[in-house]
């Protein structure tokens, strides 16, 4: 009878995966990649791993002064295409002709679809925003570009700091890092101790030249939104900015790529990965030690680490920036502490094959070329010392069988193929989005 149980329960465990609809056989490998993902989970379970839905608000990390609502989300997914917000560029031949997406691309894996986003102060799109470009009438200077690469949106919810640097947010790593708000007037807003994504959204409309007037809300028609998301606050404080940028937060938090393969394959359909994915999951959470650093929910963490891959300037396309630049820093450039330079967060891993730029400084072109990075384990970047990179950092010795099985597994096993979920059909301007610039109308096929 015992041994009957114990026969039932093996059987259960190892053998077959139960989902509503199907039961699948388990083949070794499967057998094998889940008693990895196991053991590589903080919560010893799988679930460790799944992303909500994107509706199941209460499943979805969230700030409890910004709490989720479905009209927030609505009115966020039009703001952050909304062209018709970028009102207060650099000069006039900016005006209403970028957005938030110019740089965050959905096709693009809501990253740029070139090595630098480039917003107020750019020209033309592209199939995927790979053909954007300096506007002639901008310097260098005056154009709305960083000295790293634009990091994804996608999975945010899951960011407890966010930046390369990780400088928004009064939580997480910043506890302790207090005096250093002080500094720069842009962090004077984690003082205000909301979440990093409503902190940074908040700046971002500044950072981005980006206005709610009377025009966006009565003209375009945006009053009744903010009166749906926001309908308990004062009138006075109804319409403000910081509304803009909460809503914009919660469709963020919404952005989950829980279509990808992998995620269908955790949730139980055994079959939605090939065999070569599940060969390089299992790389992955195993021989490679990726999951060491890429542990969370979103396939990131909350921790910075020198890799010494190259910086932007190095592309030789970016612009404003240089061998000087101390966002070259990194984690270094906030807190002003020396060990810490060089270091950035660990980013997601979701739809990278979206975009063809990795790295903070967009110093690789393919996967194969970062898992080849991996493999190798030789620094690139002379400028950053010896001991500052990350002791995992080193050879893996990997077959060329697994290099080309990993690849694969972050190519499409962790690609999100139904991302246009997530686009808005129009935003109430009327504008074209995500660029409404005369270049980038043609390529997007719309406007006159
Ligand atoms: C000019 C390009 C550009 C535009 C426009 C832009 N971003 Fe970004 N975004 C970036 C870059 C670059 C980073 C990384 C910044 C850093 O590390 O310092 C980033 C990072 C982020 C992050 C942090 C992600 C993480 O994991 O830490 C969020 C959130 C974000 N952007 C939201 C927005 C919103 C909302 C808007 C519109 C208000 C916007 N962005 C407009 C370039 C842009
Ligand atoms: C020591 C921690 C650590 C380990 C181990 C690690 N990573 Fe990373 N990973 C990072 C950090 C930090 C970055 C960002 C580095 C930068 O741009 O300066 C990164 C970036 C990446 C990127 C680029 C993402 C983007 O948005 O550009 C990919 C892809 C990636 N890692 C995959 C892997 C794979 C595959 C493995 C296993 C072979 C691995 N990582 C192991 C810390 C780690």
């Amino acid at each position: 009878m015992k041994l009957r149980l114990l026969a039932m329960f093996f059987t259960c465990t190892f053998i077959v995966a139960c989902t509503k609809d199907k039961i699948y056989l388990d083949t070794p490998l499967d057998q094998l990649l889940t008693s990895s993902l196991v053991r590589a989970s903080k919560t010893n379970n799988l679930d460790h791993f799944i992303l909500p839905d994107a509706d199941d608000f209460a499943a979805i990390p969230q700030d409890p002064r910004n709490p989720l609502n479905q009209e927030k989300v609505e009115l966020g997914k039009m703001l952050f295409f909304e062209t018709g917000i970028a009102l207060s560029p650099t000069k006039e031949a900016g005006k209403k002709t970028y957005s938030c997406a110019s740089c965050h691309v959905p096709s693009a894996g809501f990253r740029p679809g070139s090595p630098q986003g480039i917003a107020d102060g750019g020209i033309g799109f592209g199939y995927n925003g790979e053909n954007r470009t300096k506007l002639a009438a901008y310097r260098d200077f005056e154009m709305d570009v960083q000295g790293v690469r634009p990091l994804s949106v996608l999975n945010v919810a899951f960011v407890e700091n966010t930046t390369w640097n990780g400088r928004f947010g009064s939580t997480g790593v910043n506890v302790g890092t207090e005096d250093r708000w002080e500094l720069d007037p842009e962090l004077h807003i984690n003082e205000a101790g909301f979440a990093a994504l409503e902190s940074q959204n908040i700046e971002g409309l500044d950072v981005h030249r980006m206005e709610i007037t009377e025009e966006v809300l009565d003209d375009y028609g945006y009053r009744a939104h903010f009166d749906a998301a926001f309908g308990s606050e004062e009138e006075n404080e109804r319409y403000s900015k910081k509304n803009a940028a909460f809503a914009i937060s919660a469709y963020l938090r919404t952005l989950l790529s829980n279509q990808a393969p992998f995620q269908e394959y955790l949730k139980g359909n055994k079959d939605a990965m090939t065999t070569q994915e599940k060969k390089g999951a299992l790389v992955f959470f195993s021989d490679a030690k990726c999951y060491h650093c890429h542990k969370e929910k979103n396939l990131g963490a909350n921790e910075f680490y020198a890799l010494g891959v190259d910086d932007l300037y190095k592309t030789g396309v970016a612009f404003n920036t240089s061998a000087e630049d101390i966002r070259n820093l990194g984690r270094g450039e906030y807190t002003g502490d020396p060990l810490d330079n060089h270091k950035f967060k660990i980013p997601q891993l979701y739809n990278l094959a979206d975009a063809p730029f990795y790295f903070h400084g967009s110093s690789k072109y393919t996967l194969k070329e970062v898992v080849n990075y991996f493999n190798d384990g030789v620094p690139e970047n002379e400028t950053v010392p010896t001991e500052q990179i990350a002791r995992q950092f080193k050879p893996l010795d990997l077959t060329p069988q697994q290099v080309e099985d990993l690849t694969v597994f972050l190519e499409t096993g962790l690609r999100d193929p139904n991302l246009n979920r997530y686009v808005p059909e129009a935003v109430l301007s009327g504008n074209c989005f995500p660029n409404n610039d005369l270049f980038s109308k043609i390529e997007l096929g719309c406007g006159e």
